[in-house]
């Protein structure tokens, strides 16, 4: 594990757009795991910025997301989709049809996750998956449980996590109280991970994830057995 400390957050988003655009430059046609959430933001922005000098070219790029709420459709402006066209993709010139994020509107929702999974294995899995950390652990939105789940799944969003993402929406019973997210082999066979951590009340959780014991109550915590895991944070 390689733990990046970074002066402040616009350093935490160059440093996080440097492994990633170092990562399209190595490999054009990768498959990018990307995440939603405040704190990419700023990363995705410098990649925009990189773009638009001509110093990324993302033709070649699939991404694939972690997560998506249950019900929200592509349009609805609190979607992840919404949030990756508004934040990323609508800015580079990337192949929208190369961008998948899970639906949150499947007839079927079991057959999505399975769908899911089974995209990400044609693609030969995930090269680098970006993640944000919440402050109860979670990893897309793998919640904390008292087992792990390996495959993409629905899940229930604790109290922790509608709390603290009512504050994108009107109020707490506005935050859907479902999810699809990812799982933990998916994320855990991506060849490279990059956790982003900003702000003193991520600290706590943060040294819990990475020093403490491996456990599915803090969801993260299994990221140190991940070959190639590097954190960037800031206070
Ligand atoms: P945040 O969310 O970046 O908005 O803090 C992180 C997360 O919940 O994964």
């Amino acid at each position: 594990m390689k733990v990046i400390h970074t002066e402040n957050y616009e350093q935490l988003s160059r440093q996080a757009a440097n492994i990633i655009g170092a990562q399209i430059i190595s490999k054009p046609n990768c498959v990018l795991g990307l995440a939603t959430g405040s704190t990419p933001i700023g990363a995705y922005k410098e990649l925009i910025a990189r773009y638009e000098n001509g110093d990324l070219d993302f033709s070649e790029v699939t991404s694939v997301n972690l997560d998506e709420y249950c019900g929200l459709t592509p349009d609805n402006d609190q979607s992840y989709r919404y949030f990756m066209n508004t934040n990323l993709f609508d800015h580079v010139n990337i192949n929208k049809d190369k961008t998948n994020v899970p639906s949150g509107i499947a007839e079927d929702p079991e057959a999505e996750c399975e769908r899911y999974d089974r995209l990400i294995e044609e693609l030969g899995g995930i090269d680098l998956q970006l993640l944000g950390i919440g402050h109860n652990g979670h990893i897309g939105f793998n919640e904390p449980d008292d087992k792990y789940t390996k495959a993409t799944h629905i899940v229930e969003l604790g109290k922790s996590t509608i709390e603290a993402n009512s504050r994108f929406f009107a109020s707490y019973d506005d935050v859907p109280k479902s999810a699809i997210t990812m799982g933990m082999k998916s994320i855990m066979n991506a060849k490279k991970v990059l956790l982003v951590a900003s702000g003193k009340d991520k600290q706590e959780i943060l040294k819990k994830a990475l020093y403490g014991p491996i456990t599915p109550n803090v969801p993260a915590s299994i990221l140190q057995l991940h070959p190639d895991l590097t954190v960037i944070e800031c206070q």
